[in-house]
C-alpha cells in the first residue's frame, strides 16, 4: 500500500503539467491558475487508495482522480464567487484576478474536460461511473443552494445543517471512495462501505472546514478566516451557540447576524468561545470518524491494507489548512 505522499507525488506527475489549451488565454489559463496554487490533492488520493484497498492502482482510477480533482476546483471556483471569498490556497480567488465572467467560464470548462477524463475508462464499468459521478455533481449544487438559502434566514436546525453538508462536501468524498473501490473490482457490499466510509469522513471534513473558517491560523488556512460569519453562514458553530447560549449571548448573536459591524468577527467569535464550539467541535468529528472507521472495519479485506485510508481520515480532521 502506498502513502498519501507516494501517491501524491505519483498523481501530481501527471496532473501538474499544463492541463488546457494556450488561446484563449484568459479562459485557459485562469483554469490552470486554480490547479496550479496548491490543494492537498484529498480527493483524487482518496480515489487511489481506495482502489488499491482492493487492487493494483489501474490506469482508469487516475482518470476518474484526475476528473475528480477537476470537478473539486470547478466547485470551488464557483463557491468563491458565491461566498465573495477574496482568497484560496493563499493566493487571489479565480474571480478576484480573472473578473467574474471569466471564472464562470473556466469553471464551466473544467467540469467539461473532467468528464473527457471519465470517458477514457473502460466500458465495462463506464456507465456505472458516470452515473454515480454526475449523481454527485448534481446533489453538490443541492447542498450548494442550500448553503445559500440558509444564509438568508435567520436560523437553521442541526438536521438541516447536517444535510446541507453531506450534500455540498461529503458526497463527493464518497463518491471517491466508492468509485476507487468499484475499478478495484470490489464487490457491491465493500463499495456501499466505502461510500459510507467516504461519507462519513466527509462530514466530519467539513465540520473542521467550518471550524477552521472561524478558529484557523490565517498564516496556515490559506482562506479568509471569519469569512462564513461575515456571509452569516449557518454552521455547526452558529448553531451550538444558539442552543446553549444564554439570553443575553442569544440576543447579541442574532444582533450580530443582522448587521455587517467592524467588529462583527470578533464579537461573534467570543460568544462561540464561551459556548465552548470548540469542544463540541471535538465530539461531533470524532463521532463521524467513528461512524466512518465502522463502515472500513466491515469492509473484508486484510485490516493491514486499511492503515492509510485510517491515516488519510485522522489527517483530514486534524488538518490545520
Ligand atoms: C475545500 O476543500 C472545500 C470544502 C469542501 C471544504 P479542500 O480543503 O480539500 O481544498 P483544497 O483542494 O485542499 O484547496
Ligand atoms: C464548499 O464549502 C463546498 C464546495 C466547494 C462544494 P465552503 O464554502 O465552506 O468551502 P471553502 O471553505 O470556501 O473552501
Ligand atoms: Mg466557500
Ligand atoms: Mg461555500
Ligand atoms: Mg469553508
Amino acid at each position: 500500500m502506498h502513502s498519501f505522499l507516494e501517491l501524491s507525488q505519483q498523481f501530481e506527475k501527471d496532473f501538474s503539467p499544463r492541463q488546457f489549451p494556450e488561446s484563449p488565454a484568459n479562459l485557459y489559463d485562469a483554469a490552470q491558475y486554480i490547479l496550479g496554487i496548491g490543494g492537498k490533492r484529498v480527493r483524487p488520493i482518496a480515489v487511489l487508495m481506495a482502489n488499491e484497498l482492493f487492487a493494483p492502482i489501474a490506469e482508469d482510477a487516475l482518470h476518474v482522480a484526475k476528473a475528480i480533482e477537476l470537478f473539486h476546483n470547478f466547485s470551488l471556483i464557483h463557491d468563491d464567487i458565491m461566498d465573495e471569498a477574496p482568497i484560496r490556497r493563499g493566493m487571489p480567488t479565480v474571480h478576484t484576478k480573472y473578473g467574474q465572467s471569466t471564472a464562470l467560464l473556466s469553471g464551466d470548462v473544467m467540469l467539461v474536460v473532467a468528464y473527457e477524463h471519465l470517458n477514457k475508462i473502460n466500458e465495462s464499468y463506464l456507465r456505472e461511473v458516470f452515473a454515480l459521478f454526475s449523481k454527485t455533481a448534481r446533489e453538490v449544487c443541492e447542498g450548494q443552494q442550500l448553503d445559500m438559502d440558509y444564509e438568508k434566514i435567520a436560523t437553521v436546525d442541526f438536521d438541516a445543517y447536517m444535510h446541507m453538508i453531506t450534500l455540498k462536501t461529503s458526497v463527493l468524498l464518497a463518491a471517491c471512495m466508492q468509485l476507487g473501490a468499484l475499478i478495484g473490482g470490489a464487490s457491491l457490499a465493500n463499495q456501499e462501505q466505502m461510500y459510507a466510509f467516504g461519507k462519513n469522513i466527509g462530514i466530519a471534513f467539513q465540520i473542521q472546514d467550518d471550524y477552521l473558517d472561524a478558529f484557523g491560523n490565517p498564516e496556515k488556512f490559506g482562506k479568509q478566516v471569519g469569512g462564513d460569519i461575515i456571509a452569516n453562514k449557518k454552521t455547526f458553530l452558529l448553531i451550538h451557540a444558539l442552543n446553549v447560549a444564554n439570553d443575553e449571548q442569544k440576543l447579541a448573536l442574532h444582533t450580530l447576524i443582522n448587521n455587517q459591524d467592524a467588529d462583527k468577527v470578533e464579537k461573534v467569535l467570543e460568544i462561540y468561545k464561551a459556548c465552548k464550539v470548540d469542544e463540541w467541535s471535538e465530539v461531533l468529528k470524532e463521532q463521524y470518524l467513528q461512524k466512518a472507521m465502522a463502515s472500513l472495519e466491515a469492509i473484508n479485506v486484510l485490516s493491514a491494507r486499511k492503515t492509510e485510508l485510517e491515516k488519510l481520515a485522522r489527517f483530514l480532521l486534524d488538518r490545520e489548512a
